[in-house]
């Protein structure tokens, strides 16, 4: 009881690497296993496990908890990359590259189901509510999703609406796995909300540094492809931000160069690229990244949870500042 961040993150690394995928047929789960060993941070089963052990869960019961957070967001991921017809994630060919997208579409639906069995099949307090959250959470991502991809068409959107976006394809579910944990653990009503509250800056963060990582993050560190999110005209943190700090007439030439159906992609993502660097946009989004992260930290402290636990969660959110990975 009462881990410290860097071991908990070690016990949701070392649950995940226990899990054998390996079933038949064997071109459906080969895929799973593939994506399930490929690397990955375990934020999600280490965000559970976390609140769970702040408030005294057994965390023997609450793994199986974890492993289907786990395997959920993995399912997302194989969808995302045919989606997003990316080609590489943690620095491997994604699965539907590797197979075909029959495979990506397929495999996917096994690992939501796999999710889904593993939960019920979990022995931990409040069972109900757990249930509860992880299918709010799994609607509410498609629906992030589904915002996502209709952005893509859209030139621009307004800053109000790319944060209702990332609340739902990505902070929602940093919530839930806070939320899932502290009901195992029978977390006080109060502590519920202000982990909600939590979550959401801390997803918010964490999705503004993953649109940052796209533009400047090492391939060797962050695994992805340099520039994906301009190829498929994502409406991102990086251009919203963009787009606010130019005059209005350079604000609609971005947004019109970012939409561009004449320029090749590799024009696009150089030329943008160029005008970000103009604007200092790293260094700009970076700041606004840490104000928000730092926010949340006060929260943290009005938790009623063992000191321990509490310092946990203030290091996790710390260690989110500038990650590269
Ligand atoms: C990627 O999540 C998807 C997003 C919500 C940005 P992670 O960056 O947590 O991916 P892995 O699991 O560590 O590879
Ligand atoms: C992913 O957002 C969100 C989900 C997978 C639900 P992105 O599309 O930005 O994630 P990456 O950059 O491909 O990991
Ligand atoms: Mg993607
Ligand atoms: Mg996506
Ligand atoms: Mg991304």
């Amino acid at each position: 009881m009462n881990m410290n961040f860097k071991e908990i993150i070690a016990l949701a690394q070392d649950v995940i690497d226990k899990c054998g995928f390996l079933y038949s047929p064997n071109n459906l789960y080969e895929p799973i296993d593939y994506a399930m060993r490929m690397g990955g941070k375990r934020l999600r089963p280490s965000l559970l496990l976390l609140a769970a052990d702040m408030y005294g869960a057994p965390l023997q019961d609450v793994k199986d908890v974890a492993i289907a957070v786990e395997l959920y967001h993995n399912f997302t991921l194989l969808h995302d990359d045919l989606m997003d017809q990316s080609l590489v994630r943690r620095g491997k060919t994604t699965v539907y590259r590797k197979w075909n997208s029959n495979t990506a579409v397929l495999s996917g639906d096994a690992m939501f189901a796999l999710s889904v069995k593993q939960l019920v099949s979990a022995h931990v307090a409040n069972k109900d509510r757990v249930l509860e959250v992880f299918s709010r959470v799994a609607l509410e991502v498609c629906e992030g999703q589904q915002l996502d991809m209709d952005f893509e068409q859209r030139d621009m959107v307004l800053m109000e609406e790319y944060k209702e976006m990332i609340r739902l394809k990505t902070a929602v579910l940093l919530v839930g796995a806070l939320e899932m944990g502290a009901f195992c653990g029978n977390a006080p009503a109060e502590d519920v909300e202000l982990l909600q509250a939590i979550g959401t800056h801390l997803g918010y963060a964490f999705q503004m540094q993953d649109d940052l990582l796209d533009v400047y993050g090492n391939f060797d560190k962050f695994g992805k492809r340099q520039g994906q999110d301009i190829v498929d005209r994502k409406k991102t943190y990086m251009l919203l931000k963009a787009a606010e700090m130019l005059p209005e007439k350079d604000g609609r030439a971005l947004s019109d160069m970012y939409s561009s159906h004449v320029l090749s992609d590799d024009v696009r993502v150089e030329r943008i690229m160029g005008l970000y660097d103009k604007l200092n946009l790293r260094s700009v989004v970076e700041s606004d990244i840490d104000s928000c992260l730092v926010q949340i930290l006060p929260q943290v402290d009005k938790l009623h949870a063992s000191a321990e636990g509490k310092t946990a969660l203030s290091e996790f959110i710390t260690s989110m500042r500038h990650r590269e990975v």
